[in-house]
């Protein structure tokens, strides 16, 4: 299936902003997230079949430092501190992908802040199906 772009700045966001000072984002913008644990974005993410899919996040953080994120789906976690380390530059954007088990209809997809540094910057979740393309029989 094709993967589906769901921008951070059409989400749900608790205690961030949406900004579009530094380049190299698509859409309107990206979220910056408040330097506080717990801040969040949630997305909501229609898929017709329940399964296994890829949520990648395409973010920036101009820091040194790692800003993990905890992901929860519908309320529970399903991957916990996953790493968003310092990609040199505000304005350089880079993926990190994990895997999550949705069901069918709309899901709650959240990441969230896990310590005092908040969030990197967050442009869009790409959600795509991992098992939808099996090969045929020869
Ligand atoms: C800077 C930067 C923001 C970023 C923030 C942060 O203010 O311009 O885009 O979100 O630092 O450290 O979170």
């Amino acid at each position: 299936a094709a993967p589906t772009d769901y921008e951070a700045e059409d989400a749900q966001i608790s205690q961030g902003v949406v900004e579009s000072n530094h380049t190299g984002f698509s859409g309107r913008g990206f979220v910056n997230y408040t330097n506080v644990a717990g801040s969040y974005v949630e997305w909501t993410v229609p898929v017709a079949q329940a399964g296994t899919y890829s949520l990648t996040l395409r973010f920036a953080n101009g820091t040194g430092v790692n800003r993990p994120l905890d992901f929860q789906v519908n309320g529970a976690i399903s991957a916990s501190a996953v790493a968003f380390p310092g990609t040199g530059a505000w304005t350089t954007w880079q993926t990190r992908t994990i895997t999550a088990s949705l069901a069918a209809g709309q899901n709650k997809v959240r990441a969230v802040a896990t310590t005092a540094e908040g969030g990197p910057n967050a442009d869009k979740l790409i959600v795509d199906a991992v098992d939808s393309e099996k090969p045929t029989a020869p």
